[in-house]
């Protein structure tokens, strides 16, 4: 069996009944800690782009759930420098056996054409637009944290939509587990081709509808000329701000799964706003995927 069958790339291939498993492990694994597993196995940790959150809280989950972090952190003093290639790269670590390769990378890579010829199961830790899965799970458990019951709760994302790999995630994992996906930003960032539906164009009227709201990075190094709004303009019809967000529920939930641009999609003083979950979110993510580790590894 390739190993693709057993790998995490996406959320659209995940139950119901998968959600549930891997809530329920990261709540338990939250409340009170789990023995390690006998350590002698790894996990390869391969960063084609840059990363704090995701790749040290993979590495703190893979320490708890006894698997040994072997990281290869971008290019520098790696053979990316003598001109290897990245593909060559994921062969050559994959061949020193580890139990799974967690992998970040840009669209240029086929991630699944490589799942489909390696024997050890991959895990999406970021692939270009196309979806960051552990992003959008550990962003579920902060939500479930608050509404157990996530179906008809309604998510308001702001910002640079058209390329975000976490957005597209959200898209897929609503489909499942019935939450409510509201966009709002340039109309030119946003997605609305096909069954898109709540498309706010100003802020206040998505965050009356809203019961969460999610900032996403403003991905400057992904932008073409089509982005017409200047950045003080951005800033003031979508900024997140004390004053903007008195029009979100009082008992609401406010989300960015980081790195923040401070005064720009986000205020700094939104930090300390008691519905704000940017570092739960983070916390988060460390029982997340030392639940989809251990669930992977075949633990419920
Ligand atoms: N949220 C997220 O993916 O952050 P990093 O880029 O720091 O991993």
């Amino acid at each position: 069996m390739p190993a693709s069958a057993s790998s995490l790339l996406d959320l659209q291939s995940l139950t119901s009944q998968d959600y549930h498993d891997l809530f329920f492990l990261a709540e338990s694994l939250r409340a009170k800690a789990r023995a390690p597993r006998q350590l002698g196995e790894t996990l390869a940790l391969l960063f084609f782009e840059a990363s704090t959150r995701t790749r040290m809280s993979f590495e703190s989950a893979g320490f708890r759930a006894g698997l040994g972090p072997l990281v290869f952190d971008g290019g520098h003093r790696t053979s990316l420098e003598k001109g290897e290639t990245v593909e060559d790269s994921i062969l050559n670590i994959s061949a020193m056996a580890p139990r799974f390769v967690v992998i970040r990378c840009g669209d240029e890579v086929d991630l699944r054409a490589m799942a489909n010829v390696l024997s050890v199961p991959v895990i999406n830790a970021g692939w270009g637009i196309q979806g960051h899965p552990t992003q959008g799970l550990l962003d579920a458990l902060t939500m479930k944290t608050k509404w157990p019951v996530l179906s008809g709760k309604k998510l308001l994302i702001v910002g640079d939509i058209k390329h975000s790999r976490v957005a597209s995630s959200h898209f897929e994992m609503a489909k499942t587990l019935g939450v409510e996906i509201g966009q709002c930003g340039p109309e030119e960032l946003l997605r609305t081709q096909g069954q898109h539906k709540n498309i706010f164009s100003k802020l206040q009227q998505g965050l009356e509808w809203a019961d969460a709201v999610m900032a996403l990075r403003f991905q400057f190094e992904r932008h073409d000329s089509s982005v017409r709004l200047s950045k003080e303009d951005y800033r003031n019809q979508f900024g997140l701000s004390a004053q903007s967000l008195k029009a979100l529920k009082p008992d609401g939930l406010i989300m960015h799964p980081g790195p923040i641009n401070h005064g720009f999609e986000l205020e700094t003083e939104v930090l300390a706003d008691s519905r704000c979950q940017v570092l739960a979110q983070v916390q988060n993510g460390v029982y997340m995927r030392e639940a989809i580790l251990r669930w992977m590894l075949g633990e419920r």
